[in-house]
């Protein structure tokens, strides 16, 4: 398996150029489902979680293809035509690699009257479960069992609108019942509903496939179904958890760097908190720069909520931060039940930090020391690299799979930027 290594202690200087979302990506995808025209996305990002999706709708007999963009800013485009499907059931041995191919059960419910999908399983953040996904589409009329391991999923004579509100804030759930609520028969209203520019971007595209939605970007979401969908081309928003991680770099690293092809205002819970701890982050044509030279960073608290809050993807790169700020910082998280596992890996290397339920109070350090870490999942990770940035001697992040899975090309960008980075490959 590979394995980064790295040498901290370099400032960060030059520019960095953004991949569309890996989470907007995902539910794009699925939702060539609800049609037998082409949908073409464009701004694809090069990652392993966009292959298993690939692989998972090729299986259900998508004919898939992409093109372009090899290494450019644009990314790949790539075509989905769901014309002649093969078979309505998404298996174990794919799913478990990757939850979110929970997101084929929506719109092949709504379009086929039938879907059997692997239950994911447990998480190495959480239980995740997905009742709520069953819920939403059991309003729609959708008779479900869950049997050996699967949601069984059938509506013979097609879903019918209904009011649905989540008990709780969910994306995938609010992506599942928007693309089944799209080909339903009347409408649904869903209260509640997650607001993250992932749920934004998925509207955009189904409104371009013909679907009438109204209240995007809110948590009060209606939709009027339609009894069929159209092909669309669709440009994926930029990656703001990627944004927000370089951001991350920069802050823990000193330096100065423009981040192109991303938008400030996808982040701006993130910016607030970096401004606070004593980071300059400015508006560009292009992006956003980013910058901090001289002052040690300042501890500050976070809190993760739902979008527009604190995003819990950016939890673990902003308790690296803290770790060497100057004075405490108080981090909860209130997303997922167990997103701390970056904790023991950081204190490996000299972090200072103590776990009470669901917050972690850090006490800055003067400097963190390398040492060979792991982490259990991607955010988890990226902020062990992160760390090896920032710390004194050699730092190697080892099961490199976790970060294929959400950054592309992590190593090149950072060390295009001045970063002592390599990846070794074994
Ligand atoms: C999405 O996961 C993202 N994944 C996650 O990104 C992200 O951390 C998460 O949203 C929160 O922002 C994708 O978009 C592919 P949820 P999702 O449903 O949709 C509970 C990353 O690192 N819940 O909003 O699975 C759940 O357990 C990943 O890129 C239920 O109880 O998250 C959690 O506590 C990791 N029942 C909370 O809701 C349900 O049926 C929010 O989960 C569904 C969710």
């Amino acid at each position: 398996m590979d394995r980064i290594r790295l040498r901290g202690g370099r400032p960060l200087d030059g520019s960095i150029a953004i991949g569309g979302a890996k989470n907007a990506a995902l539910p794009l995808m699925a939702a060539s489902l609800l049609t037998p025209q082409t949908l073409t996305l464009g701004n694809v990002p090069h990652l392993a979680d966009i292959a298993t999706m690939a692989h998972l709708l090729q299986q259900h007999g998508v004919d898939v293809s992409m093109d372009g963009g090899n290494g450019t800013p644009e990314g790949r485009t790539i075509h989905l035509n769901a014309g002649t499907i093969t078979s309505t059931v998404a298996p174990y041995d794919l799913v478990r690699k990757m939850r979110a191919s929970v997101l084929v059960l929506g719109p092949l419910l709504a379009r086929f009257g039938e879907a059997e999908v692997s239950l994911p399983g447990g998480c190495a953040i959480g239980t995740r479960p997905v009742d709520l996904h069953i819920m939403g589409l059991k309003a729609l009329g959708a008779e479900i069992a869950v049997e050996g391991g699967y949601i069984k999923a059938t509506a013979k004579k097609g879903l019918k609108g209904a009011v649905i509100r989540f008990p709780m804030v969910s994306v995938g759930a609010t992506e599942n019942l928007l693309m089944a609520a799209a080909l339903a028969e009347g409408t649904t209203v869903l209260e509640n509903a997650a607001r993250e520019p992932e749920i934004t971007d998925l509207c955009d595209c189904l409104i371009a496939m013909g679907a009438e939605i109204e209240g995007v970007g809110s948590e009060h979401i209606t939709v009027h179904g339609k009894p069929s969908l159209q092909g669309a081309r669709h440009q994926i928003v930029p990656d703001r958890i990627e944004t927000g991680t370089y951001a991350a770099a920069v802050a823990i690293c000193g330096g100065r760097v423009e981040l192109t092809g991303t938008r400030i205002d996808l982040i701006e819970s993130v910016v607030d908190k970096l401004r606070e701890a004593g980071c300059s982050v400015d508006e560009t044509p292009r992006g956003m720069t980013i910058a901090r030279n001289g002052s040690r960073l300042r501890g500050v608290d976070f809190l993760t909520q739902p979008y527009p809050g604190f995003p819990t993807d950016m939890q673990a790169q902003a308790m690296v931060l803290m770790t060497v700020a100057d004075g405490a910082a108080m981090i909860t998280e209130t997303i997922f039940e167990n997103r701390f596992m970056h904790v023991p890996e950081l204190a490996r290397m000299g972090a200072n930090i103590v776990v009470h339920g669901s917050s972690a109070l850090v006490r800055g350090v003067p400097k963190l020391t390398g040492a060979p870490v792991m982490a259990t999942d991607l955010r988890a990770s990226v902020s062990l690299v992160l760390a090896g940035l920032a710390a004194e001697g050699e730092t190697t992040v080892n099961r490199v799979y976790h970060l294929d899975r959400g950054y592309e090309r992590l190593e090149e960008k950072l060390a295009a930027c001045g970063a002592v980075i390599e990846r070794l490959k074994d």
